[in-house]
């Protein structure tokens, strides 16, 4: 028996080297952590319960017969993150360049498996070279069984992905539809094809940085979330996102004890809104003062500027906020600020978490560029995504809501729950100047008449009373008083019940 137990404990050494001391000294230089390394730092001490640590892979080709390693380049299994469940798996650099092979598959999509019929988050640390060259089809496979489940998964279980080294090929598309994407600066990188592909295809001379690196993902091409200076920095911002989030989709989000009053005025925000309508003012300060203790987790935060999108609480429990940012591009809606926005819009609808919307939107963004890339399609993405939520709807309009980005940023006519507006607010077809140019083009010469124009259009249009007669906005509050009036309302709205009408699957316009 002794022996027996002996012999256990060597195996288990030896899946918990990988692929050695070198290649471990290896990661490290690189300033990586290793995969059992960054599993400690993400769950809860003592938690984590790694299963397949014993599986091998199976592939007889170029001599892989001879190197087997426990475990195959993946550790895999479950523990928590502040003592709630999250499934987890971290990829082995060091064991065949944390290469996915058929069993290395298999091992992901097991705890991708028991996730969803628990419901838990899984947390993916992608550190791969991709399919492990030597399996051939069979890795392709394990990509797409993966693939699968990412896909069966949505909705379902949030699923967060770290990207802490290469993901490159199709190994891209598995994280591509998780809901997070997490980079480290300088040593994860992600594309679908390399620098030297690059170079042959399209003559671009471009760094593996530039082309797919953490800085060009959250900023650029916004395929991913946020960019951390490291693995630590990374994992602890993880581990304060799970915070925020419901284990799945059959379950509320969390609500966490808090001392902050529902009931605490702010009276700072009485002065918020510039006397100037055209002087812009951070939108941030207001969600920083209205969520409890000021603490809100920002998702995209350098990408798309003129949209700001994250979670807060309100009265402990989770809220998502989206919220034109007047500070960028007048906070207009464009192609990229619609897709970001709509994308976070329904990740909240999906995992129940109520949307609370802060508008002050001129418009939507003209110009050819927008047109060409196809503003009326990435547009209309937002207001499907809007349009489609069931879940609590508040909306405040701080200061302009004018045309069609009205309409969009949860308005009444799409079953917003609660509209409210600020004194301030102007809410109107277009902005003062605008309109009278329009329909007093005749006037246009005579200065004069013009302003005198502009002022009646101001007085008649660029408030708030007009949507109020009519109901489109249920109260006109006072600045200092928002975060009181928003509670409540989510409160009354707690047990709200919605749904749409039987369908397949709605065809949004992608
Ligand atoms: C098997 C691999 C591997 C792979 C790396 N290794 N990638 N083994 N299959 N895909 C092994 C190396 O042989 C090496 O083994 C160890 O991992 C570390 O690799 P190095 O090259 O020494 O590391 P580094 O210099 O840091 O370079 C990392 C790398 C490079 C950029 C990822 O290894 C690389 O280019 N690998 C191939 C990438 C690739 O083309 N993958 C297939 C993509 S297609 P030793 O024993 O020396 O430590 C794909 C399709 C997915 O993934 C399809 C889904 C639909």
């Amino acid at each position: 028996m002794h022996e027996i137990i002996q012999q256990l404990e060597e195996k288990r050494e030896r899946a918990r080297k990988g692929g050695g001391e070198r290649r471990i000294a290896a990661q490290h230089n690189k300033g990586k952590l290793t995969a059992r390394e960054r599993i400690e730092l993400l769950l809860d001490p003592g938690s984590f319960e790694e299963w397949d640590m014993f599986v091998e892979h199976r592939c007889h080709d170029f001599g892989m017969d001879k190197e087997t390693i426990p475990g195959d380049g993946v550790v895999t299994g479950y523990g928590t993150v502040n003592g709630r469940l999250v499934f987890v798996f971290s990829q082995d650099f060091t064991v065949f360049g944390g290469s996915l092979s058929e069993a290395h598959a298999e091992k992901i999509c097991k705890i991708m498996d028991h996730a969803m019929k628990v419901g838990a988050p899984v947390i993916g640390m992608n550190d791969s070279g991709g399919a492990r060259i030597q399996e051939g089809v069979a890795s392709l496979a394990g990509y797409a069984e993966v693939f699968q489940r990412n896909v069966l998964a949505s909705g379902v279980v949030p699923q967060i992905s770290v990207i802490m080294g290469p993901c490159a090929g199709g190994a891209v598309y598995s994280p591509a539809m998780t809901d997070f994407i997490m980079m480290v600066k300088d040593s994860s990188y992600m594309f679908v094809t390399g620098p030297d592909v690059v170079k042959t295809v399209t003559h671009e001379t471009v760094t593996a940085e530039e082309l797919g690196g953490a800085a060009t993902h959250s900023s650029k091409s916004g395929v991913a979330d946020l960019a951390f200076e490291n693995d630590v920095e990374a994992l602890l911002q993880v581990r304060r996102l799970v915070d925020f989030l419901p284990p799945s989709n059959r379950e509320k989000p969390p609500v966490r004890p808090t001392a902050d009053s529902s009931d605490r005025l702010e009276m700072s925000l009485d002065t918020l809104i510039p006397d100037n309508p055209n002087k812009p003012y951070d939108m941030k300060e207001l969600i920083l003062k209205i969520v409890d203790e000021g603490d809100f987790f920002e998702v995209q935060p350098d990408y798309a500027r003129n949209i700001v999108v994250g979670f807060g609480r309100m009265e402990g429990a989770t809220v998502g906020i989206i919220a034109n940012q007047p500070m960028v591009l007048a906070g207009c809606l464009d192609i990229d600020s619609s897709r970001k926005s709509a994308r976070f819009v329904r990740f909240c609808d999906a995992f129940n978490i109520p949307i609370l919307t802060l508008v002050d939107v001129p418009g939507f963004m003209p110009g050819t560029a927008q047109e060409y890339g196809g503003i009326i399609k990435h547009g209309a993405k937002l207001l499907y995504a809007y349009a489609e939520a069931t879940v609590p709807k508040i909306t405040l309009i701080t200061r302009k809501a004018y045309g069609g980005a009205y309409d969009v940023m949860s308005s009444k006519h799409l079953r917003g729950d609660v509209n409210f507006a600020w004194p301030t607010a102007e809410i109107a077809v277009m902005g003062p100047k605008g309109a009278v140019e329009i329909i007093f083009r005749s006037d246009i010469g005579d200065a004069k008449k013009i302003a005198e124009r502009t002022e009646e259009y101001r007085q008649k249009f660029a408030n708030p009373f007009i949507a109020g007669h009519r109901g489109f906005i249920d109260d006109v509050i006072m600045p200092h008083a928002t975060r009181k009036r928003i509670c409540r309302s989510l409160a009354m709205l707690r047990e709200k019940k919605l749904s749409n009408p039987w369908k397949k699957h709605g065809n949004i316009p992608l």
